[in-house]
């Protein structure tokens, strides 16, 4: 459906990012615009979360307002792609009847097929308008209404691929959808995720993923290794691999493997269009330290090269070996603890305890930490305050928990009960949403103190910085300066690259520019007038610390 405008406006987490990244690459190459500007497309697509109320509120929230253009502009096709469409499945169409179009994750491989059937219904739905006011008119029915709900295209996988036995077929088209991944050497910033895992086996059980994205599947090794090649020809220099559990990575080569009490095998499937060089001999397995080693030496142009998440359990000392040896893999761990008490824990289905997750994090530390060498470990943790059952103690130890981390950042958030989640059926939440509000920020104002240390204790030091672009402070100058006219979100990360050239291009005066040291602490500079800041973008570059703030370090270029 060649020369129709599509806004795609992503929401959630990083494993979403990459996904509107697919998605707007998928319709480009098909000949669709992109636009940054929702008011001038035809087409309106939301990649949406649901891992916490607030995220599906946003939705709800542009949802409501589209209804108003739609009405003025019936040919208007509005499609819900991600997790809330997963999630709320067609009961989403019913209190939305703006919507024309759901596509769950696991689904958007078919997302192309989708649109183009949405853009014709609704084009002679306008067509027939006319005719229909008078149908109406006769019968006393609406049949407006009825051709309205005929109209809807949905793509969910609902529950069938925990049972499906096609679930290896249906990760293959999916499948599909990482391989088509068309790098531009231009359009990029240097930095891309890579998908080594999709789904979630855990059921944690305040958690939506397992539900929304299916059973964990993963990918074959070669088509990662490959991806990870392509993008390094075209200039990337960082890349962050993506799975909820990234260190369960593990792909058998030739045998079968069992997901979630379905066998599957995996020998010899055939990926068409691929440039696949998979063997499957024997018994062959690649682990997660496996993987992490290939990517290494064989992409050796991706000079940083992190993962998350990472999983408290089964992380075996061959990762952290690896991770010791390439130097070219960061000393950084987002691994989430989400609660400092073993009862909270325990609830929670986390199936560690606090006494394991610290020894874990000793371990960790006893093999990456190396300031004295300039590689600190950095680690990175999510909490959840107010689960189910949460009293004063259990929340004094997840307190506790923080100070012993010492992570140099923690994402906390206030539980949120998701409908279809097992804590949402059969456990009460039982704490007020003044303690959850209390808890929270009682627990950021210890992580604010924590975080604050770690950033003062690099005052002085080198650091080596990956240069992303042009700060946010630089960026809303810009954008003042220009009345909102530049666009900064399109598609998904790779359009940051024609951000900044935007940008830029309209700076006068010392650019301010930012980027991330090895242990992903955000840093700010000036490039000097003597250096083109174009040119600083996407390489690493070591930057004096001079001052720094809780979550920001200030440096000069060196
Ligand atoms: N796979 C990752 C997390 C993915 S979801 C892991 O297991 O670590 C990202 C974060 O959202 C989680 O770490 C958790 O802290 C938070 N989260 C998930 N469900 C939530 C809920 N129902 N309410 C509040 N926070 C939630
Ligand atoms: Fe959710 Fe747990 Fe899976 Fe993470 S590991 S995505 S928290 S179910
Ligand atoms: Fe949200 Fe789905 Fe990611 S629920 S956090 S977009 S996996």
């Amino acid at each position: 459906m060649p020369d129709r405008t599509v806004y795609l406006e992503t929401f959630g987490c990083q494993m979403n990012e990459l996904d509107s990244e697919l998605v707007a690459g998928q319709l480009t190459a098909l000949g669709y615009r992109l636009t940054g500007e929702a008011d001038a497309a035809d087409v309106v697509l939301y990649n949406t979360c649901s891992v916490r109320d607030l995220a599906e509120q946003k939705v709800r929230s542009r949802l409501g307002e589209i209804r108003l253009r739609k009405a003025e502009e019936p040919g208007l096709v509005v499609g819900v792609l991600g997790c809330m469409a997963e999630r709320d499945g067609e009961d989403l169409i019913r209190k939305f009847p703006v919507v024309d179009v759901l596509c769950g994750p696991a689904e958007l491989d078919k997302l192309p097929g989708l649109l183009d059937n949405a853009v014709r219904t609704r084009e002679s739905l306008v067509a027939d308008a006319g005719d229909e006011a008078v149908l109406t008119k006769k019968n006393g029915r609406t049949v407006h209404a009825s051709a309205e709900r005929s109209a809807k295209v949905v793509a969910l996988q609902g529950d069938s691929s925990r049972r499906s036995s096609t679930l290896a077929a249906a990760g293959d088209s999916l499948e599909m959808l990482d391989l088509s991944r068309a790098v531009s050497p231009h359009d990029h910033d240097g930095s891309a995720y890579v998908r080594i895992t999709r789904g979630c086996n855990k059921f944690c059980t305040y958690c939506v993923v397992p539900h929304t994205r299916g059973a964990e599947i993963h990918r074959p090794p070669d088509h990662i290794v490959d991806e990870c090649k392509r993008l390094a020809d075209a200039g990337i220099v960082e890349v962050t691999l993506l799975g909820q559990t990234v260190n369960h990575y593990r792909f058998e080569h030739g045998s079968s493997v069992s997901v979630s009490g379905v066998t599957q095998p995996q020998k010899g499937r055939t990926y068409k269009g691929s440039h696949h060089r998979d063997v499957y001999a024997g018994e062959r397995v690649t682990t997660f330290a496996d993987l992490l080693k290939r990517i290494h030496d064989e992409a050796p142009g991706i000079q940083r090269l992190r993962f998350v998440t990472s999983y408290p359990r089964d992380f075996g000392n061959d990762v952290l070996e690896v991770m010791r040896d390439s130097p070219r893999i960061c000393r950084y761990l987002h691994i989430p603890a989400q609660s400092g008490s073993n009862e909270v824990l325990a609830r929670m289905n986390r199936g560690y305890t606090v006494e394991e997750y610290l020894e874990f994090l000793d371990r960790a530390r006893h093999f990456l930490d190396e300031p004295e060498k300039g590689r600190p470990l950095m680690l990175a943790g999510d909490m959840i305050v107010g689960f189910c059952g949460e009293t004063e103690a259990d929340f004094e130890a997840s307190k506790e928990l923080l100070r012993k981390a010492r992570y140099k950042n923690c994402f906390i958030f206030k539980y949120s009960p998701r409908p279809g989640t097992t804590a949402y059926d059969r456990i009460a939440d039982d704490v007020s949403e003044a303690d959850k509000r209390r808890r929270c920020n009682e627990l950021l104002a210890v992580q604010h103190e924590i975080s604050h240390g770690i950033s003062e204790s690099l005052v002085g030091s080198v650091q080596h910085v990956f240069v992303q672009g042009v700060s946010e402070y630089e960026r809303k100058r810009a954008k003042a300066a220009d009345n909102g006219m530049i666009s900064l979100t399109v598609g998904g990360r790779s359009d940051l690259g024609s951000t900044n050239a935007a940008v830029l291009e309209r700076a006068s005066g010392p650019v301010q520019m930012t980027g991330r040291t090895d242990g992903d602490l955000i840093v700010v500079f000036d490039c000097p007038e003597s250096r083109s800041a174009t040119g600083l973008i996407g390489r690493v570059v070591p930057v004096r610390i001079a001052r720094a703030n809780v979550l920001t370090l200030f440096g000069e270029l060196v």
